[in-house]
């Protein structure tokens, strides 16, 4: 038994010097070491996908990641062990992806240059969803997939909350595949290969700045009240949370999202406050778009231990 605990070590004790708590040391050790060198998948090695590979590399596990794009190869290569060049309907290539993996991360979106329609939609997260439970049939080492979702599953419930236990109603076609695809992933769910889905609100960080999304509204008059919230989460945190699922082994739905729950007005005026900008004017009398608006409980998560790196927006 001592041997399994690092079977290079020349280190090799007597069991009966040994109390309980040295044992439990040493068997906590053996499982670091286990997770230290762990083999994970990042399918879709984009804005989030590359902070993680990223982060993943340092800590010393063998990371591939996958792009679709043969331009990306070379830069992905200076920061993940191996690149696989694929999409997620192709089923070999996920077969051969998912082979000796420890973890498998599913961070895929279309990207730029496509027409972000509901056909693009099912390619990239339906038939990836599909293929991937497909292929872990055969990849027995796979212990847990964590899959990138969206919190616009919930549909508008003008500004109430929702949380993992409220029943989703996305309004919109888009919305609806994402929710088809976290229930192929959920169905695939079993004792040995967990899958944990996590509801992300819209990603910002380094590169993905508010005042990017927000700045040139900058005295403007826009039509509406400004009163839709909007969630966010900041990439650092996505990029722990995942940490914290993999090591947690969590499972099923969790929302993430910041504490920060403000109006698209609240927002706006903090941006413009901060770049000293013009600030933005609301017509109420005009008609605005109805969007989602609603708010998201992420208690689930910090339930199950974790704290928020930015709990308020960064702006
Ligand atoms: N953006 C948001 O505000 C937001 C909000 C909620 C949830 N999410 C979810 O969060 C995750 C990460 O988002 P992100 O902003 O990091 O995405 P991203 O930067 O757009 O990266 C997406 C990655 O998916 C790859 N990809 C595109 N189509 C694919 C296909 N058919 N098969 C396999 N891979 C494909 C892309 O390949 P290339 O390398 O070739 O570009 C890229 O590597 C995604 O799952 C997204 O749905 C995003």
């Amino acid at each position: 038994m001592y041997n399994s605990v690092d079977e290079n070590s020349s280190f090799e004790p007597n069991i009966s010097e040994l109390d309980m708590a040295h044992l439990q040391k040493l068997l906590q050790q053996q499982s670091q070491r286990r997770l230290l060198s762990e083999n994970i998948a990042i399918l879709g090695c984009g804005y989030v996908g590359c902070a993680l590979a990223d982060y993943w590399q340092e800590q010393g596990h063998f990371v591939t990641g996958t792009t679709t794009n043969w331009k990306r190869v070379a830069s992905l290569s200076g920061f993940v062990s191996q690149v696989f060049l694929m999409k997620g309907d192709d089923a070999d290539a996920m077969e051969s992806l998912v082979q000796g993996q420890d973890t498998v991360v599913v961070s895929v979106a279309p990207t730029s240059s496509q027409v972000v329609d509901e056909a693009t939609y099912e390619t990239t997260y339906l038939a990836t969803a599909k293929n991937l439970v497909q292929a872990l049939n055969q990849a027995p080492t796979v212990k847990q997939i964590i899959y990138l979702s969206s919190c616009s599953v919930y549909g508008d419930r003008q500004g109430g909350w929702v949380d993992e236990a409220s029943p989703i109603s996305p309004s919109e076609p888009r919305s609806q595949i994402l929710s088809q695809a976290e229930q192929i992933l959920l169905q695939a769910s079993s004792e040995k290969q967990k899958v944990c889905i996590l509801r992300l609100g819209g990603i910002y960080g380094p590169g993905r700045e508010l005042i990017n999304m927000f700045g040139g509204l900058a005295g403007m008059t826009l039509p509406g009240k400004g009163d839709r919230v909007i969630n966010w989460i900041h990439r650092d945190d996505i990029v722990e949370a995942i940490e914290f699922a993999r090591l947690n082994e969590l499972e099923g739905i969790y929302n993430l999202v910041d504490d920060s729950q403000l109006t698209v007005k609240e927002q706006i005026e903090r941006v413009c406050f901060h770049y000293g900008l013009p600030p933005v004017h609301w017509a109420p009398s005009q008609l605005s778009l109805r969007r989602q608006s609603v708010r998201i409980s992420n208690q689930k998560l910090k339930a199950a231990g974790y704290r928020l790196i930015h709990p308020q927006l960064l702006i």
